[in-house]
């Protein structure tokens, strides 16, 4: 009784940590410009959401690069997609892959739960280092609901067992993404989903502040994800805030 009580009091301080850090801002500025098909690095092409977002990026009309630990993982084949091996931890892979480009869309998840890594920050600075340095002017990120102005807003589940019990590093390293993103100098927009699912794409989904729900668990698909990040290359609606996204 008393350690499941001390647990939800540090799963309710952690929330509340996640809270403090990340990204705060969630305004929405309706400008809306809309842009030409651009050249779009993928960065975690291999992964569910990246998979969707090189497919649908390709349907666009982009021209793409995937960016990959292993080519052979990724089993698209397509004339306007260029496969570039790489490691986010590696800043010299990471540079050739982002100069040229006009986008980059971060898609970065592991499986490395139960340590302190910090792939996705340290995955990110190099990103955002290289882009700073090449001019590559818009990053969309892939984050959760769950950090920053949207913590707790997983559902019960989440926010008491999941989050606390088994991804505390994980939420920790994505605020600290979340961070690094906010303080660079690069047009940036972070996508915050709900629970991802491999379901169908439905094209009707919703986007904006104050998503998700404290008690229950929202959840989306990776193909409506993907459709949505797509769509932050060539709008400005979101530049410099976090929506969160869910069905
Ligand atoms: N699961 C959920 O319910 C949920 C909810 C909200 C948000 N999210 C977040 O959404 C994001 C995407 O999730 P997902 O499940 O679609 O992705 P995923 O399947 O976990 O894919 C992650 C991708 O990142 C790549 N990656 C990992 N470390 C790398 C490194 N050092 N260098 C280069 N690439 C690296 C992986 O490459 P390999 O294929 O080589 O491993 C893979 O392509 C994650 O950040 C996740 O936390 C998930």
């Amino acid at each position: 009784m008393t350690i499941a009580l001390l647990f939800i009091l540090y799963a309710l301080a952690l929330s509340a940590v996640l809270s403090r850090r990340g990204v705060r801002t969630t305004h929405e500025i309706s400008v809306g410009v809309e842009r030409p098909r651009t050249r779009v690095l993928i960065v975690g092409a291999t992964g569910g959401t990246g998979r969707q977002l090189v497919t649908q990026a390709l349907e666009r009309g982009h021209v793409v690069t995937a960016f990959v630990r292993n080519p052979s993982k990724l089993q698209i084949e397509h004339p306007q997609l260029h496969v570039v091996r790489g490691d986010v931890l590696d800043y010299g892979s990471v540079e050739q892959a982002v100069s040229g480009q006009d986008s980059v869309i971060c898609a970065l998840g592991h499986k490395k739960y139960f340590y302190p890594a910090r792939i996705l920050s340290e995955g990110t600075r190099n990103l955002l280092r290289a882009m700073e340095t090449h001019h590559v002017p818009r990053l969309v990120c892939e984050t959760s609901l769950g950090i920053g102005d949207s913590a707790g807003r997983m559902g019960l589940y989440y926010t008491l067992f999941v989050i606390p019990a088994i991804l505390p590093f994980y939420f920790w390293d994505k605020t600290r993404q979340e961070s690094l993103i906010s303080a660079s100098s690069v047009e940036w927009v972070i996508v915050r989903p709900g629970v991802l699912t491999n379901g169908e794409k439905r094209n009707a989904y919703r986007h904006g502040s104050n998503l998700g729900s404290f008690v229950t668990s929202v959840r989306i698909s990776r193909a409506d994800v993907a459709d949505f990040m797509l769509n932050q290359v060539s709008s400005d609606t979101y530049v410099g805030a976090a929506p969160g996204v869910c069905w």
